[in-house]
């Protein structure tokens, strides 16, 4: 090769890094948001080329904000979260979090692996929930930008041994993906160095209105699930494996949210309304579906989980207020936490959530965004 060809070459290439650089740095841009436990707390706003904005923090990894359009184009965030760090803080622990180790219940705060039992905090009750107090939404997680055509970011977290009761070190991982087609794809990875349980999620609230704007009850759902884990008096569940079929529990056809979630059925009643996980059939692309009728927005999951906790926002009660001002009241918010079943390690009829040295915890979960 003639050495003028060699340096055009070399030029070339340099440009084309360049290029990928800056349209990178444009898709996602990171700010420094406060510091805590000793570490650098960040936004990171990612914008796909459609426009659209989500952003994310490093404190629990969280969903802070989702923009998207309505049928006619006016662009919302349908998610909640706060507008500061200090908000962040002081006010709900899971909008949006990564929550782990183990995510939903643990029934009177213990299990055991290879006959030692395990005590986790008492959360919920006699009960462990969401990884205890200061599980993995509660951390600041270590942020890498990921480069490529995408919008994409990786946290990741060294959980130690018998973090919050827990054994064995584990290292988490979960890296967003903020498609050009409106999807946010969050892909799980841990490893562990002893035995343990895993079982994580995503906690996001959605509003397809916009959040802020009234009640989901009107939300149509479709979830590809014929059966459901009914809960006792303190929402573990009590083993049975009920189908849907004829209870108010069946979102296999569409039916909006409000449609029976009054009605007289003991598990509405056990759950304050829904608040239960689904059996997946897990035969189908999407696992839901969900269309708010006045936006036209559409949102679909899509999961690799046997299971789905759906959550209409029975907790919230008004005393929470974020970005601009908004309040979130009750039922202003429904959640789809993708996993395995609550209280797996108590229940081995359940799929395991056992983690053990040298296998790898891989989980795929999709939001997708889009109008009808
Ligand atoms: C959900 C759980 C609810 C409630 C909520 C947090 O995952 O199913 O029962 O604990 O988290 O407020």
């Amino acid at each position: 090769m003639k050495k003028s060809k060699f340096v055009l070459l070399i030029l070339v290439a340099v440009i084309f890094y360049a290029c990928n650089q800056s349209k990178n740095k444009e898709m996602v841009k990171k700010e420094i948001l406060g510091t805590h436990q000793g570490k650098e707390v960040y936004l990171l706003t990612l914008t796909n080329t459609a426009g659209n904005v989500i952003k994310l923090t490093n404190f629990g990894a969280k969903i802070n904000f989702i923009e998207v359009p309505d049928k006619n184009g006016k662009k919302e965030n349908v998610t909640f979260g706060y507008d500061t760090f200090e908000k962040i803080l002081a006010g709900d622990k899971y909008f949006g979090s990564v929550v782990g180790r183990y995510a939903n219940r643990i029934a009177n705060a213990k299990f055991t692996i290879d006959s030692v039992e395990y005590n986790t905090p008492k959360n919920d009750g006699s009960n462990t929930l969401h990884g205890g107090p200061n599980g993995w939404h509660s951390v600041v997680w270590t942020t890498e930008v990921l480069e490529g055509a995408v919008a994409a970011v990786k946290f990741s977290y060294i959980s130690p041994d018998m973090e919050e009761g827990f054994p064995g070190t584990v290292n988490a991982e979960v890296i967003y993906t903020w498609t050009d087609e409106n999807e946010i794809i969050m892909g799980y990875k841990c490893t562990t160095d002893k035995n343990t349980v895993v079982n994580v999620t995503n906690h996001a609230y959605f509003n397809l209105k916009g959040a802020g704007n009234g009640d989901i009850l009107d939300h149509e759902v479709v979830l590809k699930a014929s059966a459901f884990t009914p809960v006792d008096s303190v929402m573990i569940p009590t083993g049975e494996i009920r189908p849907v079929a004829g209870t108010p529990f069946d979102f296999t056809t569409p039916h909006r949210i409000g449609e029976r979630i009054a009605e007289n059925y003991d598990q509405l009643i056990l759950g304050l309304g829904y608040d239960h996980n689904y059996v997946l059939d897990n035969t189908e692309d999407v696992d839901v579906t969900v269309y708010e009728p006045s936006s036209g927005r559409v949102l679909e999951v899509i999961t690799n989980e046997p299971g789905m906790q759906f959550y209409t926002g029975n907790f919230l009660n008004g005393s929470e207020t974020g970005h601009g001002g908004i309040v979130y009241n009750y039922r202003s918010g429904f959640c789809l936490e993708s996993g395995h079943y609550p209280d797996s390690p108590n229940h081995p009829e359940f799929p395991t959530t056992i983690l053990n040295p040298g296998e790898v915890y891989e989980t795929t979960t999709i939001y997708r965004f889009s109008v009808r």
